[in-house]
C-alpha cells in the first residue's frame, strides 16, 4: 500500500519513504562554505526519504542573504562533499536547492548591486547581517548576462554531482530570480525574456534545461509557488502562468516537480493534476493525515519544513504518532548549534 512510509522513485533517485525535508535557509555557513556543523545537521535528518537543502547560491550575485551556502567553486564542492557523505553514510538522499536571490538582496551583502529581470526594487527590508536595510534596486540583466546566469545553473548542477549530491532543485518559488522573471509586476522587459507568459517563463525553463543538460533530467527537480505573494510577487493571471510552466516542465521528464500548496483559494492539486504528469511533491502546513490523503490521490511525496527543525527523527515520530517538538523561531536564521543540531530524537 502506498503511504508515507513506502519507497518511491523520483527520476534516478530512490527514496526509502515519501517524507521529504523541505528546503530551509538556516544561515549558518559563514563565507558560503558548508561546514561540519551543517553536515551534522543534515545527517541528523537523513531518515527523510529525501533532503532538499537550504537555498544555495549558484553564483556570488545569487547570495543575497548573509551566511547562506553557495556552490560555484572548489571550496563549496569540498564542503558539500562532507555534507553528502554524512547523509549517505546514514542511508539518506540529498539534493541541493539552487537559489539565486536576484533582487532580494542588499549590496552590502553582495559587494555589488544585485541583478534582476528588471530594475524594480522589492519593497520592504532585508537583514544584512548587521541591520535591516531597504532592498537594493537591482540592475536589469542584459541578454548576454542572462545567458551567463543560466550557464551558472549548469555549472552548479555539475559541481553538485562532483560533490556527491544526488541532484539539484531549481528554486523557482518565493520571489527569487526565476520567479522574478515569471511575475509581470517584477518583469517589465520587452525582449524575449518578458511580456507574454511564454517569454516570462523562458528563464526558469532555460535554467532547468541547463541543469538537465549538465546532469540529466532524472536528477533535476523544480520548485514552484503558484499564487504565493511572498517577496512582492503579483500575477493577476497566475493560473494561466503556472499551467504553462507545468505543461512545459512535464515535457522534460524531470525527477520531480515540487509545488508549495500554501495560497488560500488557489487549488494547487487541481492545477498539478491538469497540467503535470510526472512525480509531484507537495508542501505547506502538512500533517500525517493530510499527507496520506494527498498520497492516496496520486501525489508522490510530501515535504515537511518547520516540523523537521525541532524533530530530526520526524519520520519515526510520524510513524509512531509521537508528539512533535516545537521549534524556537528565534534561532531559525544564523547563530550556532543552538536551535540547529541540539534538538534530540525522541527517546
Ligand atoms: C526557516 C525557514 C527557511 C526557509 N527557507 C527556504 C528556502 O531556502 N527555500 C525554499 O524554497 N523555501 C524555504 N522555506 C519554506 C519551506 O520550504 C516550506 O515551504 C514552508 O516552511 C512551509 O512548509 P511547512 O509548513 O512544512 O513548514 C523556508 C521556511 C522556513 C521556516
Amino acid at each position: 500500500m502506498t503511504n508515507l512510509f513506502s519507497p518511491t522513485q523520483l527520476g534516478d533517485i530512490t527514496l526509502a519513504n515519501r517524507i521529504v525535508m523541505a528546503p530551509m535557509t538556516r544561515s549558518r555557513s559563514p563565507g558560503g562554505v558548508p561546514n561540519a556543523l551543517n553536515a551534522e545537521y543534515y545527517a541528523q535528518r537523513a531518515t527523510a526519504g529525501l533532503i532538499i537543502t537550504e537555498g544555495t547560491a549558484p553564483a556570488a550575485l545569487g547570495a543575497g542573504y548573509p551566511h547562506i551556502p553557495a556552490l560555484f567553486d572548489a571550496r563549496h564542492v569540498a564542503g558539500w562533499r562532507a555534507v553528502a557523505d554524512a547523509v549517505h553514510a546514514k542511508g539518506g538522499r540529498i539534493v541541493v536547492q539552487l537559489m539565486h536571490t536576484g533582487r532580494i538582496a542588499h549590496e552590502e551583502v553582495l559587494g555589488a548591486a544585485p541583478v534582476g529581470a528588471s530594475a524594480i526594487a522589492a519593497p520592504g527590508q532585508i537583514f544584512t547581517g548587521t541591520a535591516m536595510r531597504d532592498h537594493s534596486t537591482p540592475r536589469a540583466l542584459t541578454g548576454a548576462q542572462i545567458e551567463e546566469v543560466i550557464a551558472q545553473y549548469a555549472t552548479a548542477a555539475r559541481l553538485a554531482r562532483e560533490a556527491g549530491l544526488d541532484g539539484v532543485e531549481i528554486h523557482g518559488a518565493n520571489g527569487y530570480l526565476p520567479n522574478q522573471f515569471l511575475a509581470p509586476n517584477v518583469n517589465d522587459r520587452t525582449d524575449q525574456w518578458g511580456g507574454s507568459i511564454e517569454n516570462r517563463a523562458r528563464f526558469l525553463l532555460a535554467a532547468t534545461d541547463a541543469a538537465v543538460a549538465a546532469i540529466g533530467a532524472g536528477r533535476v527537480g523544480v520548485r514552484l509557488s503558484p499564487g504565493n505573494p511572498f517577496n512582492d510577487i503579483a500575477d493577476p493571471d497566475a493560473p494561466a502562468t503556472y499551467a504553462h510552466v507545468m505543461r512545459e516542465l512535464a515535457k522534460r521528464n524531470l525527477a520531480y516537480l515540487h509545488v508549495m500548496n500554501v495560497q488560500p483559494g488557489f487549488d494547487v492539486p487541481a492545477l498539478v493534476r491538469t497540467n503535470y504528469q510526472g512525480q509531484v511533491i507537495l508542501n505547506g502546513g502538512y500533517d500525517r493525515a493530510r499527507a496520506e490523503a494527498d498520497l492516496a490521490a496520486g501525489i508522490a511525496a510530501i515535504a515537511f519544513g518547520v516540523p523537521f527543525i525541532a524533530n530530526p527523527d520526524l519520520p519515526a515520530r510520524l510513524a509512531s504518532s509521537l508528539a512533535l517538538a516545537a521549534p524556537d523561531k528565534a534561532t531559525f536564521y544564523g547563530g550556532d548549534a543552538r536551535g540547529y543540531t541540539d534538538y534530540p530524537a525522541a527517546a
